[in-house]
């Protein structure tokens, strides 16, 4: 499959872009540091906060899920049965206490946190997926 380059030059905090590769949708995300300074803060509601499950590259096993903390690059596919989660920036806290932004999945209601973290209690068995990804430099980023 041919690698997708993405500019991520003018991409604001908080903000969602997605793109497609292998007829997946991708998503990348800008993180803020007010966003990654909490995401140690709920291991506790998390199925696999250290992402122990192999379905990421090495470079995804660290605390933020990414090669640079800020960027979250993951396949925007629910772990369940396939449905597209939905981004929520600012009212993540309606489905898990304290937890103010994530990706909610409408069909069987799982929630995944910012870095992608599936929360217990919910049908998705696994975290969000990693592709294959590196940089070109600070503002190009390449899918696959
Ligand atoms: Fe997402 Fe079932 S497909 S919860």
């Amino acid at each position: 499959a041919v690698p997708v380059e993405v500019n991520i030059s003018k991409l604001d905090e908080g903000q969602l872009i997605k793109v497609m590769w292998r007829g997946k949708p991708i998503w990348v995300v800008k993180r803020s540091a007010a966003t990654l300074a909490v995401l140690g803060a709920h291991d506790d509601k998390l199925r696999d906060p250290q992402s122990e499950e192999p379905q990421q590259p090495k470079y995804a096993k660290n605390p933020w899920r990414s090669i640079r903390p800020e960027i979250f690059v993951a396949v925007g596919i629910c772990t369940h049965l396939g449905c597209s989660p939905t981004y929520q920036p600012d009212n993540f806290s309606d489905h898990v206490d304290g937890v103010t932004s994530g990706f909610f999945c409408p069909c069987h209601g799982s929630g995944f946190d910012m870095a992608g973290r599936v929360f217990q209690g919910v049908p998705a068995p696994l975290n969000l997926v990693v592709p294959p990804h590196h940089y070109l430099d600070d503002g190009r980023l390449v899918i696959g």
